[in-house]
């Protein structure tokens, strides 16, 4: 497809966005990196590695459109279990999308947060991460949250268990225990709750990801493979996510007055 034909169809989707109603969070599953190296006979490492573009072009078409946060899965507990060059492979990924990328976040006034069971990433990656957190805190445009050796299970776990420290240490009482002082001690504290999940690749499934936060969001799947996925594929997704009835379980008489 011609350049210009894939611009003036990006314009086209963008005119059918209305800005006044995106997600406030958006959520991403980003699957078929290796699928993608394969059909191509390429290594899986290269498939992460074209990934990586895709991060780049979500991240600035979110912080253009005034997404306020995005979270992107990037490594799940389970991920652990992969061959360790793999795993490798990844984390080294990461430290260099994080040299090279600061400058990205710093020029989108984009904050950097991550999630998930941190202190397990390799110590480049903490430091890389940390760095980049530390330097980008005073931004405000948008938040992009990086889940890292992130488990839904885990971080529920986690909760379940700093939640019963503090009432075993009468910091709080059972009876305060609510769906607030669970959110408080979640990863996810400083965040809304997910209003819209993305996963590529064609699965439809969730895989451990942001159990809680995902109680009252849209889904929408694409067949597209992650390093495949562009632009134009974010505002199809945008512009599904519009065109549905968001009822938290009331009738449509009721929020159609
Ligand atoms: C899923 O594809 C993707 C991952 C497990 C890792 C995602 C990582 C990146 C996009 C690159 C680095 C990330 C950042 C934030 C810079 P898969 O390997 O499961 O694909 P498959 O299902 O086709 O095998």
């Amino acid at each position: 497809m011609a350049k210009t034909h894939v611009i003036v169809q990006n314009k086209m989707k963008l005119q059918e966005i209305n800005t006044n109603c995106l997600p406030q969070h958006l959520a991403i599953i980003m699957d078929g990196n290796g699928r993608w190296a394969k059909q191509k006979g390429l290594l899986r490492a290269v498939g992460h590695e074209n990934g990586t573009r895709s991060v780049k072009v979500t991240v600035e078409s979110c912080a253009k459109l005034g997404i306020k946060n995005l979270t992107l899965y990037a490594f799940s507990t389970e991920n652990w279990n992969r061959p360790k060059i793999e795993v490798d492979t990844l984390m080294k990924l990461l430290v260099s999308s994080l040299k090279k990328e600061i400058k990205t976040l710093q020029d989108n006034n984009i904050k950097l947060n991550a999630i998930g069971n941190l202190t397990n990433l390799p110590n480049s990656v903490q430091r890389e991460l940390h760095e980049v957190i530390d330097k980008t805190a005073e931004n405000t445009r948008m938040t992009l949250t990086l889940a890292l050796s992130y488990g839904a299970r885990e971080e529920l776990l986690q909760a379940v268990k700093k939640i019963t420290h503090k009432v075993k240490n009468n910091i709080i009482s059972e009876e305060a225990i609510d769906e607030s002082i669970i959110n408080q001690h979640l990863y996810t504290h400083n965040l809304p709750d997910v209003d819209l999940v993305i996963r590529t690749s064609g699965e439809h499934r969730i895989s451990n990801f942001l159990l809680w936060q995902i109680a009252y969001a849209e889904f929408y799947f694409t067949d597209i493979l992650w390093p495949d996925f562009s632009e134009d594929h974010l505002y199809e997704a945008i512009i599904s996510y519009q065109k549905r009835e968001r009822r938290f379980g009331k009738t449509s008489e009721q929020i159609i007055p």
